[in-house]
């Protein structure tokens, strides 16, 4: 079975192809016309994905060495995202399926950087899954394939969204989760108690209070340009530790609570060194298997859309073309 795996959920426009032999292809088109904006910007969004994802598909297909007759399905990121930026992605694979009769499959993009963890392993279930991007922070109990419980959320700002949030207002360019998490590896993780919020909650997040808190910290500096060129790894590496302590106690919590002898992490924050080594150290003490995604599966890709639709297409999980992209799947 060869499965083309289209994402165009937000600002990377991305092709794959996974075959029964594995990876075959992963193509990634980031978007650039964000960065001066300080954020995504919806419109131009769905306006680069409708310049770039021909090419993106075809190099796909190239560097899997198939042709579109030889693909069998084509998975397509349902939601949620930028509902502009969603209906270019669904819209494309609608009409290369009518065009070709291939079959389609909706996925989910959070169940799909789940299944990123199957890409090159293959976690055992049942497990606990943490999936920590921009938009989302949920803690999930996955019983099997597709058989998934929400265990908890964030009730505002996503851990990749505070990342990006508070290095905006430390004067770093978008998205600062990743110079965040350069800078911290530098400074010191102890330099400023931040709050860590929610802990007697069992599995629900709340990142906003900590961008406030970096707010007024930073106000009550006389000079706060030369405090942050003395301190801006201290700061990076204080947040950092916020969150990740956070994100890891309730980890913790979710194992222990289930019972689960493995958990994974996925989405864009997984790529944060700091919460991988905490990760890392917890399931250990816990003699729980810990899975990461390799770097490049962790932010968004189409090879995780690919995978999860190889999946779904086992269990023959086909859409038809009524299929419709939502938001807020
Ligand atoms: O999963 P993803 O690529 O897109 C969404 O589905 O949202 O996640 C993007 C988020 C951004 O907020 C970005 O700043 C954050 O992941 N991120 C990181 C790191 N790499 C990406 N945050 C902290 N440390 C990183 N190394
Ligand atoms: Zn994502």
């Amino acid at each position: 079975m060869n499965i083309l795996g289209i994402e165009s959920s937000c600002d990377e426009t991305a092709a794959a192809v996974y075959t029964d032999s594995g990876l075959k292809s992963n193509v990634i088109a980031s978007q650039t016309v964000h960065k001066q904006y300080g954020g995504v910007v919806p419109e131009l969004a769905s306006r680069a994905h409708h310049k770039t994802i021909w090419a993106t598909v075809e190099q796909a297909l190239d560097e899997a060495s198939l042709s579109i007759d030889e693909i069998d399905a084509i998975a397509v990121t349902q939601g949620p995202g930028l509902i502009g930026a969603l209906l270019v992605g669904v819209c494309f694979a609608k009409g290369l399926s009518l065009a070709r009769d291939i079959p389609l499959i909706g996925v989910n993009h959070m169940e799909a950087h789940i299944y990123a963890n199957f890409i090159e392993n293959q976690p055992e279930y049942p497990f606990v899954a943490l999936t920590v991007s921009g938009g989302h922070t949920q803690l999930v109990h996955v019983k099997d394939t597709f058989d998934h419980e929400l265990m908890g959320r964030t009730r505002d700002d996503a851990a990749g969204e505070a990342f990006d949030k508070i290095g905006k207002i430390l004067g770093l360019p978008y998205p600062a989760g990743p110079i965040m998490d350069e800078k911290a590896r530098l400074g010191d993780p102890k330099f400023h108690n931040f709050p860590q919020s929610m802990l007697n909650n069992k599995f629900e997040f709340s990142f906003s209070g900590l961008k406030t808190s970096v707010m007024y910290y930073l106000q009550d500096k006389d000079d706060r340009e030369a405090f942050l060129d003395d301190h801006l790894n201290d700061i990076c590496a204080s947040v950092s530790h916020a969150i990740t302590e956070v994100l890891v106690k309730k980890l913790r919590k979710a194992i222990k609570h289930t019972g689960v002898k493995t958990a994974v992490l996925a989405g864009g924050v997984s790529a944060n060194s700091m919460m991988r080594e905490k990760a890392l150290e917890m399931t250990k003490k816990l003699d729980c298997t810990l899975h990461i995604p390799k770097l490049q599966y962790c932010t968004d890709n189409a090879a995780m859309i690919a995978i999860t639709g190889y999946l779904k297409a086992q269990q023959s999980q086909f859409d038809d073309l009524e299929m419709k992209p939502f938001a807020s799947l």
